[in-house]
C-alpha cells in the first residue's frame, strides 16, 4: 500500500486523480497514480447534474467497487455524498459502507469545524479520514457558487486553525480545493499530514484533477486551474501519463492554475 505520509516527508509528490470505472483505474494505474478518488464529481461529469447533491450512497458505493475490484496498486478513496454525515452515528454507519462493501481505504468529507465531532469517532473506529477544506462544492447554495475560498486574511486564519485542529482531531489527510496558492502551502507546511490541493497551488504534498478535465472530454465550463493534459495525446493513457508526470516532477500547476 502506497505510504502517503512517507512520500510527503520524502518529498515525493502524490499524483491523485478521480475514477469511477474499471477501465479508466487500470489506465490510471498502468500511468502511476498513487492515489485514486471515487468523488462525488461523478453527479456531474458522469450523471449530468449541475452540482455533487443528488449523488447518493448506492452511487458511490457502486462505483467504488467498479474501481475496487480491479484496482491492484492504487490508495482508494470514497467520498461521503451530501448529508451522509450529518451526525456522527450515521457517519460511523455510511463510512463503514464505503470501505466494508466499496472497497474504500479512506473516506473523504468536507467541511471544517463542523466535522470535529465527526473525524474522532471515525478515526477512533480506525476510518481513515480525509478532510476537504476550502471550496466545499455540497455548500455551493449556501455560498452561492464555486469561489475562491481563503483570500481575506480572517477566513485564511480560520482555514489554518480548521486544518491543524483535523490533524489533532485524527484527519489522516487534507484536501484543499480553490484556495490561494500561499496559504495552500502554509497549511502544507504546518501538518504532519499529506494535503492535497485542486486549484491550490504547487506548494501542497499532491495533486488532484477530475479525470474527465485533464484528458479533455468534459463538455462546458472547466475551471481555470485544470490542465487539458489531453492536447496532442493520441490515447487517454498517454494524458493521463502526463498529468502523473507533470504532478511529480512540479510542472504542474504552474501560477496560471493557482489563485492569489
Ligand atoms: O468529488 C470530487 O471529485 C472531488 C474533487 C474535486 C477533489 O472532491
Amino acid at each position: 500500500m502506497t505510504d502517503l505520509r512517507g512520500m510527503k516527508h520524502e518529498g515525493q509528490k502524490i499524483a491523485c486523480m478521480t475514477a469511477y470505472d474499471a477501465a479508466f483505474t487500470m489506465l490510471e494505474e498502468r500511468a502511476g497514480m498513487d492515489v485514486i478518488l471515487v468523488g462525488d464529481s461523478l453527479g456531474m461529469v458522469v450523471q449530468g447534474h449541475d452540482s455533487t447533491l443528488p449523488v447518493t450512497m448506492d452511487d458511490i458505493v457502486y462505483h467504488l467497487k467498479n474501481v475496487s475490484r480491479v484496482s491492484q496498486s492504487a490508495f482508494i478513496i470514497g467520498d461521503m455524498p451530501f448529508m451522509s454525515y450529518a451526525n456522527p452515528e450515521q457517519a460511523i454507519e455510511n463510512a463503514a459502507r464505503l470501505m466494508r462493501e466499496g472497497g474504500a481505504h479512506m473516506v473523504k468529507l468536507e467541511g471544517s469545524e463542523t466535522q470535529l465531532s465527526i473525524v474522532p469517532e471515525l478515526s477512533r473506529r480506525g476510518i481513515p479520514v480525509c478532510a476537504h477544506l476550502g471550496l466545499q462544492p455540497q455548500a455551493v447554495h449556501k455560498i452561492g457558487g464555486y469561489w475562491v475560498q481563503g483570500r481575506d486574511e480572517s477566513t485564511a486564519a480560520g482555514m489554518l486553525r480548521d486544518a491543524h485542529a483535523l490533524e489533532k482531531h485524527g484527519a489522516d489527510m487534507l484536501l484543499l480545493e480553490c484556495v490561494p496558492a500561499e496559504l495552500a502551502e502554509s497549511i502544507s507546511g504546518s501538518v504532519e499530514i499529506p494535503v492535497i490541493g485542486i486549484g491550490a497551488g504547487g506548494g501542497c504534498d499532491g495533486q488532484i484533477l477530475v479525470l474527465h478535465d485533464a484528458i479533455g472530454v468534459t463538455v462546458g465550463r472547466v475551471p481555470r486551474f485544470v490542465r487539458d493534459f489531453s492536447d496532442k495525446q493520441r490515447h487517454p493513457l498517454q494524458a493521463i501519463r502526463a498529468y502523473v508526470e507533470a504532478v511529480k516532477d512540479g510542472s504542474f500547476p504552474t501560477d496560471d492554475h493557482c489563485f492569489a
